[in-house]
């Protein structure tokens, strides 16, 4: 099929839809700027996402894992949301079921006017005290020397690492929309890290119908009922 018929095809799917559902990964941030995880610049001073979080990393060496962190602020605190955040906050405002799912940590979907998100992987910009449990946003955080909680502790960011459970609300929320979409849109996931990856296949599962909008192709690509290859940002526009 045609780009231009399956775009049509996904427009009119989406448009019928009462409960859509969006999920989103690190490439629809890509044409603001933000560096994907896998792919050309992907990594960092040699090291994977994969090498950097996790606990075992952070126990091991705090300062190393806080300077990435330190390093990926810097990166997203000049940019902006692209027309695709743009465009998924529009529809959010549409006020009809809409729910947004995000493996993002990039804050960019609520820059663009997002309000109902699902972070699943946690938010860059909040930290977490691991002794007292408090969740702070600090978007100015000094990062010249490692940051302390008032109760003693050594804070961390309140983002979700590999080997962590995913926070059980959000999970349940996610799962829960999931079950009742009858349309998703998978944007910008290279679809390997669990549990986004089944995500698609699970909504699929109860009934939904499901478009991925990647450049490349995923390992959901064979799975779902329409793949369209193009940029989000572009691709949203014409979509939403
Ligand atoms: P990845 O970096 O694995 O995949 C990014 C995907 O975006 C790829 O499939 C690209 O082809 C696609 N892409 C690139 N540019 C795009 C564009 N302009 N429009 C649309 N798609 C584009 O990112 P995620 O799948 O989000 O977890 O990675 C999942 C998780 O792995 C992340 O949340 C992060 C990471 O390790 C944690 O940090 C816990």
């Amino acid at each position: 099929m045609e780009d231009a018929k399956r775009i049509a095809g996904a427009r009119e799917r989406i448009f019928a839809s009462a409960k859509l559902l969006v999920l989103t990964g690190a490439g629809i941030s890509a044409e603001s700027g933000v560096p994907t995880f896998r792919g050309s610049g992907g990594l960092w001073k040699n090291f994977r996402a994969e090498d950097l979080a996790t606990p075992e990393a952070f126990e091991r060496d705090p300062a190393l894992v806080w300077e990435w962190y330190g390093w990926r602020r810097e990166v997203l605190g000049g940019l902006s949301p692209n027309p695709a955040h743009f465009a998924l906050a529009d529809m959010e405002r549409r006020g009809r079921g809409f729910t947004l799912v995000t493996q993002n940590v990039d804050g960019l979907h609520a820059l663009a006017g997002s309000v109902n998100i699902l972070e699943l992987h946690g938010n860059i910009w909040r930290t977490r005290c691991p002794g007292c449990g408090v969740v702070a946003l600090e978007r100015e955080l000094d990062l010249s020397s490692l940051p302390y909680c008032g109760c003693g502790a050594l804070l961390r960011p309140d983002i979700v690492w590999f080997g962590e459970a995913l926070p059980e609300d959000i999970l349940r929320g996610a799962l829960m929309a999931l079950d009742s979409a009858d349309v998703m849109l998978v944007v910008g996931t290279s679809a390997v890290v669990e549990p986004a990856a089944s995500m698609a296949l699970r909504a699929r599962a109860s009934g939904a119908y499901v478009i991925e909008v990647n450049p490349e192709e995923t390992p959901l690509t064979g799975a779902v009922d329409l793949s369209i290859r193009g940029m989000a940002g572009e691709l949203l526009s014409r979509l939403l």
